[in-house]
Order: structure tokens, then C-alpha cells, then sequence
């Protein structure tokens, strides 16, 4: 008699992998650089080869990949032998091309379609963590702008008002007045600024304290959480001005102890993979936590399905090993057999802008300097100049191509330090209407000299 087919043991990682990167930012350059340094590497392809830095790493893909033609995406990995394929940004996720392209020979390091909504969509995110008794603002949901408007007035005080879908960290407005709220709803419901992003909106409490990224691994069923980071969302230093995707951000945090991570791990990341598996949803990749530490303990203010922007820098500035093994262990759910390591230094990554964001900004502007800080870097102390919107003119030069340029990355023993080389390899660096915030880690760095702000 047959013996019975158990499970279908999983492809072990090969020696020789080639590897489809999707996307083209800072956060993807970073991903490059640390993946070039795997001994597994085979080819790298690129389907954003516009980036001046991510260019130099990798092969552009032939022809250019329609992330919806998933027809014609399948057929180019597997004419081109692709092992794993690594997805960076969310859009490609919340659209499934992680179930689109996973094969029994091909990894895809995202997560597929549903779980992707626990970032895609807001409301859906909410619902899990209720049902998982996940801390996070007390939050209602609406589509009518006419009940939303009596909501608000019925509150009366300061209060968030969220786009539920995908927005590019634009869509949330943290409204100190019912007057400043009502204006978010008419902008996001009657004006529909989001587009179908905002045909729902969330309106939640108001929290305040500390926010820290928590970007953990998941294969399935082992979570391993990633060293802390902090991003810096407002453009102005000080944390004034308009949300930005992020201007800056460190790692590792001193604001997330080993028992705050635990906690974190306990009451936030286990539960919610928990409830999405007993919905029949499985989550593999990476889990980022967005948290905001209150004197309650810390509360989720958003999960996104990929690696953070700036964080990824900092975090691939420390990650020890072979980011190829650590990917395809997450995708075939081996986490436990891989050990994840980070350098002990601290990395700071500041993040120059082009004039004008988060606001409108032209692009085309020369790049000049970037010899004379990568220059700057040391084996101890290095340097790492991530390119996010740059792009090489058809006169060969390197212009600016986006509104966060660069993410200049500099590693050092200690917070100060870094953050002071990564400023002054920035001040090297020029290109018309740059600007930056000198003040990445500032908060942490007066709260341990004593000044309070
Ligand atoms: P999100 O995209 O949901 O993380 O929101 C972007 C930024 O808005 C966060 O990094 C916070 O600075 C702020 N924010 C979001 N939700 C809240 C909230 N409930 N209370 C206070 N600030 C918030
Ligand atoms: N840095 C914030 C984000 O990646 O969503």
C-alpha cells in the first residue's frame, strides 16, 4: 500500500539564488545593499532601476514589470529562474502579488492579499485588534460624511481623523479642534482628496507620548522582533510641520527596553497574528507595529504589511548575516532556525528632501558632494549614502527624482555621535531646496542630558 503524502517538505534555501526586488526607494536601496552582501546571491533584478544608488546593485528587468499583469510578471520569474522574490513597498502586497507569484520553488518574502489588509485597510486592522484586545485608540469608522461631522461635534475635543486605505502616510490628520476635524472629514469624504483611499475614514482618540517602530519577522507561526527604531515623521525639527513619510529615523531606540519588546511581543504582535489565523488568514513577512508609548502602556497606531522607510536603513545598517537566508527561512517558516543578529553600534539615518515636500517639489536638481561625504565613512564609524529619489539624467548626471532624495546613514558607538556624522555627511551633500532635520534622536538625546522639551 501507498504510503500517505505528509506535508510537502519546503525548499531549502539554494546556494545559488536569484532574486526579483519590487520597488525603487530608499528603503529598497537599503534592501540591495545588504542583500549584495550575501555569498547566496545569484542575479539581483530590479523592477525600479531608476534609482541612481539601487541601479549600481542589481539588473533592470527587461521589459517593464506591470505589477497588475500578473500574467506577465509570472511567466518573466519563471523564464528567469527567480528563487525569492522580495516585495518593499505595500501597494504590490495589498494587491496580491505575493499569491500571485508564490510557487512551491519560489519564495515570496510579503505577505499575500489578506493579510495585507491588516495596513491596506485601516478598518480592517481595528477589527482584528478588537477582537484581539490589542491596545490601540478607541476608534470609530464612517463612510457618510454627515455622521462623521455629528460624531465629531459630539466628542468635542481633539481627535484623528484617518483615510482607511492606502494613502502614502498621507491620509491621517491629527486635528487639535472640531474645526480642524471637520475640515479633515470634508477633505477626505466630500472633497474625496484620497480617492477611494478615503471613501471610509476612521476618527479615533487623540494619544500622546513617544512613538517607536516595531518591525518584527513572522514565517507563520515564530515571531522574531527586530531591534527598535524611531522614525521622524514631522518635516520641521522639533516635530513641527506636516507629516512627511519620514524624515529621519534611529536604531536601536533606548525608548523600547528588552521588557517593553516583550510586552510588545505579548500583548500586540502574538494576539493579532493570532485572531488573523483564526480568521484563516496566515501572516508571513514583516509585521511593523506602529506604537505610541502612553502612560497607559504602548498603543498601536498603525501596522504596515513591509519594511518601514527610513527605518529599513538603520535596521540593514545593523542586521548581521545573510538577509537571503533570513528571508527565505520567514517565507518557508523556519524563523527558528535562523539566528538574527545585530550590530552593536547605533545607526542614524537623516533623510534630505527635496524644497517644497511634503508639499509639491520639482525634481531634475543636480546632486553634487556625494564623493566627499562618502569619504567621510570609516570602518569603524561607516557611512552609507541610501539613494531614495534620485535618478541619472540623460547627460549621465545624478538629479533628484522624488521628495525624500537621500537617507544618509552613518553607524557609531552612540546615539550622538552617529546622528553628528550622519548631519555633517549631509552637509557635504548639495543639491537646490535641500533641507533636512538636524534633530533626528533629539528627544531621547535630552531626555538623557537632563533637558526636558
Ligand atoms: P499612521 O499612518 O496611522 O501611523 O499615522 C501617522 C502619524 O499620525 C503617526 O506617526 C502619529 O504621529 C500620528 N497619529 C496617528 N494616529 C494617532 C493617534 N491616535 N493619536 C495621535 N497621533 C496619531
Ligand atoms: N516610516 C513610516 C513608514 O514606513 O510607514
Amino acid at each position: 500500500m501507498a504510503k500517505p503524502k505528509g506535508p510537502k517538505k519546503p525548499r531549502a534555501c539554494p546556494a545559488t539564488c536569484n532574486v526579483l526586488l519590487i520597488g525603487g526607494g530608499g528603503r529598497e536601496h537599503a534592501l540591495a545593499w545588504k542583500l549584495k552582501q550575501s555569498p547566496r546571491l545569484g542575479k539581483l533584478w530590479l523592477t525600479d532601476p531608476g534609482n541612481g544608488g539601487l541601479a549600481r546593485l542589481g539588473q533592470p528587468c527587461p521589459v517593464k514589470m506591470d505589477m497588475s499583469n500578473v500574467f506577465q510578471m509570472t511567466r518573466w520569474c519563471d523564464k528567469n529562474d527567480i528563487d525569492l522574490v522580495v516585495v518593499g513597498p505595500e501597494a504590490p502586497l495589498a494587491a496580491g502579488i505575493a499569491d500571485a507569484l508564490r510557487t512551491d520553488r519560489r519564495m515570496v518574502f510579503g505577505p499575500g492579499k489578506d493579510a495585507a489588509q491588516l495596513e491596506a485597510d485601516k478598518a480592517y486592522a481595528k477589527q482584528i485588534m478588537r477582537q484581539a484586545a490589542v491596545p490601540t485608540a478607541e476608534s470609530k469608522s464612517f463612510a457618510d460624511a454627515e455622521s462623521a461631522m455629528q460624531y465629531i461635534e459630539w466628542r468635542d475635543g481633539p481627535c484623528v481623523v484617518k483615510a482607511t486605505g492606502l494613502a502614502a502616510g498621507k491620509g491621517v490628520s491629527v486635528c487639535e479642534t472640531v474645526e480642524e476635524a471637520k475640515q479633515a472629514v470634508n477633505a477626505m469624504l466630500v472633497d474625496q482628496q484620497f480617492g477611494d483611499a478615503g471613501e471610509k475614514i476612521l476618527i479615533e482618540e487623540k494619544l500622546s507620548g513617544q512613538e517607536v517602530s516595531v518591525l518584527a519577522l513572522v514565517d507563520g507561526k515564530t515571531i522574531w522582533v527586530l531591534d527598535p527604531c524611531q522614525d521622524h515623521k514631522p518635516v520641521n525639527e522639533g516635530d513641527t510641520g506636516p507629516n512627511t513619510g519620514g524624515m529621519g529615523a534611529y536604531c536601536p531606540t533606548p525608548l523600547a527596553d528588552d521588557a517593553l519588546l516583550a510586552d510588545v511581543e505579548r500583548l500586540i504582535l502574538v494576539p493579532t497574528i493570532d485572531a488573523m489565523r483564526r480568521s484563516g488568514v496566515e501572516y508571513r513577512g514583516v509585521l511593523y507595529a506602529g506604537l505610541m508609548l502612553t502612560p497607559g502602556g504602548p498603543k498601536v497606531l498603525e501596522f504596515n504589511c513591509r519594511f518601514g522607510d527610513p527605518e529599513c536603513q538603520p535596521l540593514m545598517a545593523r542586521l548581521k548575516g545573510d538577509l537571503i537566508e533570513i528571508l527565505w527561512a520567514t517565507c518557508i517558516g523556519r524563523l527558528r532556525d535562523v539566528e538574527i543578529d545585530f550590530d552593536d553600534r547605533v545607526a542614524c539615518c537623516v533623510v534630505m528632501c527635496s524644497g517644497g515636500y511634503p508639499g509639491p517639489y520639482e525634481k531634475g536638481k543636480p546632486i553634487t558632494g556625494l564623493d566627499d561625504a562618502a569619504a567621510m565613512s570609516t570602518d569603524d564609524e561607516p557611512i552609507h549614502l541610501f539613494h531614495a529619489g534620485t535618478t541619472v539624467n540623460h547627460e549621465g548626471t545624478l538629479v533628484t527624482h522624488g521628495g525624500r532624495v537621500l537617507g544618509v546613514t552613518a553607524l557609531a558607538a552612540d546615539l550622538a555621535t552617529a546622528r553628528d556624522r550622519a548631519n555633517a555627511a549631509c552637509e557635504q551633500i548639495h543639491f537646490e531646496g535641500s533641507h533636512y532635520r538636524r534633530d533626528i534622536g533629539d528627544r531621547v538625546l535630552k531626555q538623557a542630558s537632563g533637558v526636558s522639551r
